[in-house]
């Protein structure tokens, strides 16, 4: 079945209500205050919002850099959206922001038990740096990720 195109825009006033709960659903494992947290940082970075057909499903938010590599702090596609190329145009538009922001690349960290992440990520480019041990809660083991431009 053909799908209808995704369109990527910026964070408006009104996204707030979606931010919360897909960052509750997405995040909370990991961050227990995730619901609060992601949309204060959405709120104070760049953030992109992915909507096909007028629905919002997905979102990324990135703390650009000059001259360092630019941070991903979250992307998040809506659980019944997943597996279909909305995480990867998310990722390919935080990375159009990172560059236009003049930053040498896109750094990241996720779970390392977070196998469709790293997935997405080792295969849009990005090779692992560091492996931190009980990142996430001091419990959770992480890895940094980077793309260099
Ligand atoms: C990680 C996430 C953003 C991926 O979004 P998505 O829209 O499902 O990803 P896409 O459909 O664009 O998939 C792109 C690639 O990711 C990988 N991938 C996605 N889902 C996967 C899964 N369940 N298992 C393995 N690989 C997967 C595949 O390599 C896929 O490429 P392919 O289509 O050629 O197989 C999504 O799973 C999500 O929101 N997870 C919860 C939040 C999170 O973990 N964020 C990342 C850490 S900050």
């Amino acid at each position: 079945m053909q799908r209808s195109p995704l369109s990527l825009r910026s964070l408006r006033g009104d996204d707030a209500a979606f931010v919360s709960q897909l960052s509750a659903e997405a995040f909370s494992e990991f961050a227990p205050d995730a619901r609060r947290s992601t949309l204060w940082l959405a709120e104070h970075h760049p953030t992109l919002v992915v909507e096909r057909s007028g629905d919002r499903v997905g979102f990324c938010v990135v703390r650009s850099a000059q001259r360092h590599p630019a941070e991903l702090i979250a992307i998040a596609v809506r659980e019944r959206e997943r597996g279909r190329g909305i995480g990867r145009a998310l990722l390919a538009g935080a990375e159009r922001l990172a560059r236009a922001a003049g930053s040498t690349g896109l750094v990241l960290h996720t779970a390392e038990a977070n196998l469709a992440a790293l997935d997405l990520f080792m295969k849009s480019g990005f090779r692992v740096t560091r492996k931190l041990p009980g990142y996430y809660l001091r419990v959770f083991d992480a890895v940094e990720m980077l793309k260099e431009f």
